[in-house]
């Protein structure tokens, strides 16, 4: 290294300067359950409430993350063990900037949420079960890929031919099959506000 180049990581703001500046805490929230149980939706709804209420928060789904940096991963375990990987070290950058990010994937394995844990932080990870039984996400079908499962067109598919690992001590769970969204958004929201709020 040149004599004239140096580190100029001592000389970056760091996450209390951004959490002072926006006047809250960041958090990393990480809704965990099988496609078609809600999480996008939660996650999308919980993004305006917060802003609404005057919070910074960003979502990271598979429309943004798989379409984008992720584009190059399929299904297969070790590829969704590096799409989580992938995710949570974005998480942890907007984390550090302050920010209450939002994500939303199956992450099937309690391995993948444990690496996820881990990247993050875990006392700023908050792990959601997003459940609803497979019968009610099936039925849903938002996408009709259930039936393309069912129907052996897509291989190794989460719920169908693939396992769903659920969370042993999620900290929270929101039952989308028996709840409104809203209350489930609700439910979120009171649980997250006193660990976002500055001292
Ligand atoms: S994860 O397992 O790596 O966490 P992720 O949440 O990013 O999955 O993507 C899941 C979405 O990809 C599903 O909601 C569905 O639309 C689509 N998908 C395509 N193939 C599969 C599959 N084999 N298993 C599950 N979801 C799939």
């Amino acid at each position: 290294m040149a004599d004239h180049i140096h580190p100029i990581f001592d000389r970056l703001l760091t996450r209390d300067d951004y959490e002072q500046r926006l006047g809250q805490r960041g958090k990393v929230l990480w809704l965990t359950g099988l496609s078609g149980s809600g999480k996008s939706t939660l996650a999308i709804q919980l993004e305006r409430k917060l802003f609404e209420a005057g919070f910074f928060s960003k979502v990271l789904d598979g429309d943004n993350i798989r379409t984008g940096i992720n584009n190059n991963l399929g299904f297969s375990e070790a590829e969704r063990m590096e799409n989580i990987r992938r995710i949570s070290e974005v998480a942890r950058l907007f984390l550090d900037t302050g920010i209450i990010c939002i994500n939303a994937f199956i992450s099937p394995k309690r391995a993948m949420r444990d690496m996820a844990r881990s990247i993050v932080g875990p006392g700023d990870f908050i792990e959601i079960y997003v459940n609803a039984t497979l019968d009610i996400c099936e039925s849903r079908d938002v996408k009709g890929l259930y039936q393309k499962a069912r129907q052996g067109m897509i291989k190794g598919f989460t719920g169908i031919d693939d396992p769903y690992e659920p969370p042993f001590a999620p900290d929270l769970e929101i039952r989308t099959d028996l709840v409104e969204l809203e209350d489930g958004v609700d439910q979120i929201f009171a649980y997250l506000r006193p660990l976002i709020a500055l001292a």
